[in-house]
């Protein structure tokens, strides 16, 4: 399918590697000139050129953290006004939320619900001059499905979810669309990261973890990082506009509910 984009432009929120980096290949993918984004220089500069090798695209890498202004600015300069804006970031580690003082809860609203704001608030009168602009914001299945330990990282994501549903429909009307994705289990380093500590803590090999989980989901594995970006680039297409204020929950069966 022509997704009717090619030669616009992207800011990929941190995009070098896993569900960021398939939704920067994807775009790129779709003839879109793409700004890709994360602090590790050397990685971010490899995966620009692996990109650019896979789908012939454009890619600028900005090597910042997009949770500072500094970085923001960074990105903003390297391409000032994007059709399309895929936010995301890394979220705060698993912890009991007991554990979480102050400055780390400031730290994970930050990172998951303002960021995204800041960023929309900078781009999104632009979009609206020019009649079309697309915003997706990766955040989680948490969202709509409580994990222990990851509580912080729920609530901010859930937070920056409602507030944007009354942003959407605002905007709705100068074809400028803001939707979610809710990952559930995607085969990516954040994940993996998490499966050593799982194996010790119930005396198990890694391997067997990683059966454990995967036969947990209806679809019995774990998604990967180009079906998540295809269907972002879906939602950032000519054909999605009358999408928005959508949560598409990306999760192989996993969230059980009839609607
Ligand atoms: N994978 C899943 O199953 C899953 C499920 C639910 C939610 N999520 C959420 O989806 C998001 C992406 O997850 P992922 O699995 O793709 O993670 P990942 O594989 O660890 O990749 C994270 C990417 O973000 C970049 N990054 C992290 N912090 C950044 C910052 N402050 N500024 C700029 N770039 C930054 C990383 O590069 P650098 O480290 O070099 O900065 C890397 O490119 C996360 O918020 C995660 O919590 C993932």
């Amino acid at each position: 399918m022509d997704l009717g984009i090619a030669g616009r432009k992207a800011i990929v929120c941190a995009s070098s590697r896993g569900l960021g980096r398939g939704c920067a290949t994807a775009l790129a993918a779709a003839g879109v000139e793409v700004v890709i984004n994360g602090r590790d220089q050397d990685q971010l500069a490899q995966t620009a050129k692996d990109i650019e090798a896979q789908t012939g695209g454009t890619v600028i890498p900005v090597a910042a953290d997009v949770s500072t202004s500094e970085g923001q600015e960074a990105l903003l300069a390297a391409c000032p006004a994007p059709d399309i804006l895929v936010n995301n970031n890394g979220g705060p580690p698993f912890k009991d939320f007991r554990e979480l003082d102050r400055e780390a809860m400031l730290t994970g609203v930050t990172q998951n619900m303002v960021t995204p704001i800041e960023l929309i608030q900078r781009v999104v009168d632009p979009m609206i001059e020019r009649k079309f602009g697309r915003i997706v914001n990766i955040t989680s299945a948490s969202v709509k499905m409580p994990i222990v330990g990851l509580d912080l990282s729920s609530g901010a994501r859930a937070g920056l979810t409602a507030f944007l549903a009354g942003v959407a429909r605002d905007i709705a009307q100068h074809n400028v669309t803001i939707n979610g994705i809710l990952p559930g289990l995607f085969d990516t380093d954040r994940l993996r990261s998490g499966f050593p500590a799982m194996a010790k803590l119930q005396n198990k090999s890694v391997e067997e973890v990683v059966e454990m989980r995967k036969a947990g989901v209806p679809a019995q594995r774990f998604g990967n990082p180009e079906e998540f970006g295809n269907a972002c680039a879906f939602l950032c297409s000519v054909h999605a506009g009358y999408i928005t204020g959508q949560n598409l929950l990306l999760d192989g069966g996993l969230f059980n509910s009839s609607i």
